[in-house]
């Protein structure tokens, strides 16, 4: 039997963590690749106010993505001119059904992410899982206001047959959308698009650099089973099961840091580190 994964998130108390459970009328890859796209945060997420993360959301709507293959799957780095500084997204794949991201975070703190996962109902359906955790703390209700969208049934409230609710005084004076919650805009956007969208009518451009990396490393996957050998990220060695690297966060560095200098704990591959030197590794670059 394959170990079950060390990831952050399953070594917290209960109280540092939460779940939700929604269905989203759609394959699970489109719900996936929605996370791996970090330019939709300047217009799907956008509020047209100044709180929080909103200046930075908007001061650059053409992030500059890279990709790096590692040992749990891609990690994706959107970076934004934001004055005379950059603003740096670090999300995850993780191989087979997970999109890591810094969702709502303040910038520059490394309390913990949120771990987006699409698990197929069938070819046209899947369950939206979204866990969050922090390192240190017990997560506080307000925290989770996505509760308040989604049925008992896990069915969400706005949907596509009452137009998701969208609201067009809403959409003047808040946000594009006129929808309200981030996981109702997501929903729009991939559900819109078809259950299984055909992708011989898409055009990926330079913002979808991400989402072809993701395709890439799942069709390599694909590929290389076929030939017998074992799909990635199935663990059976203790000793390199730990994932402290997977860290999702946003942070404002100068323009004249690299971020693979300043944050040097983000290897691709966890085993040839030193366990014991990441969490100093960690708070020495926060
Ligand atoms: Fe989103």
């Amino acid at each position: 039997m394959p170990l079950f994964p060390n990831y952050e998130w399953n070594q917290v108390p209960p109280e540092f963590f939460y779940v939700t459970k929604a269905l989203l009328e759609c394959n699970y890859l489109q719900g996936l690749e929605g996370e791996c796209d970090s330019s939709h945060l300047s217009f799907l997420h956008r509020a047209f106010t100044n709180e929080r993360n909103q200046p930075l959301y908007k001061s650059d709507t053409a992030p500059f993505y890279e990709t790096e293959d590692t040992d749990f799957g891609v990690r994706l780095i959107a970076t934004r001119n934001f004055d005379d500084q950059h603003y740096i997204r670090f999300s995850a794949f993780i191989m087979p059904v997970y999109g890591c991201v810094p969702a709502g975070r303040p910038t520059n703190e490394l309390e913990g992410y949120e771990i987006h996962t699409y698990v197929p109902a069938d070819d046209t359906h899947c369950w939206r899982y979204d866990i969050g955790f922090r390192r240190d703390r017990a997560v506080s209700d307000d925290e989770v206001h996505r509760r308040k969208q989604i049925n008992p049934d896990y069915t969400r409230i706005r949907n596509a047959r009452n137009n998701y609710l969208q609201d067009r005084q809403m959409q003047k004076k808040i946000n594009f959308t006129g929808i309200e919650d981030f996981l109702n805009h997501d929903a729009c956007a991939t559900e819109s698009m078809g259950a299984i969208f055909d992708r011989s009518r898409e055009h990926l451009g330079v913002s979808d650099k991400a989402v072809i990396a993701v395709r890439r490393f799942l069709l390599t996957s694909v590929k290389e089973f076929n030939t017998g050998k074992e799909p990635p990220h199935i663990l059976r060695d203790a000793a390199s099961n730990w994932f402290p690297h997977i860290d999702c966060f946003a942070h404002i560095l100068g323009r004249e840091v690299p971020w693979r200098q300043h944050f040097n704990y983000l290897t691709a591959t966890a085993e040839k580190e030193n366990p014991a030197s990441y969490t100093a590794r960690r708070k020495a670059a926060s």
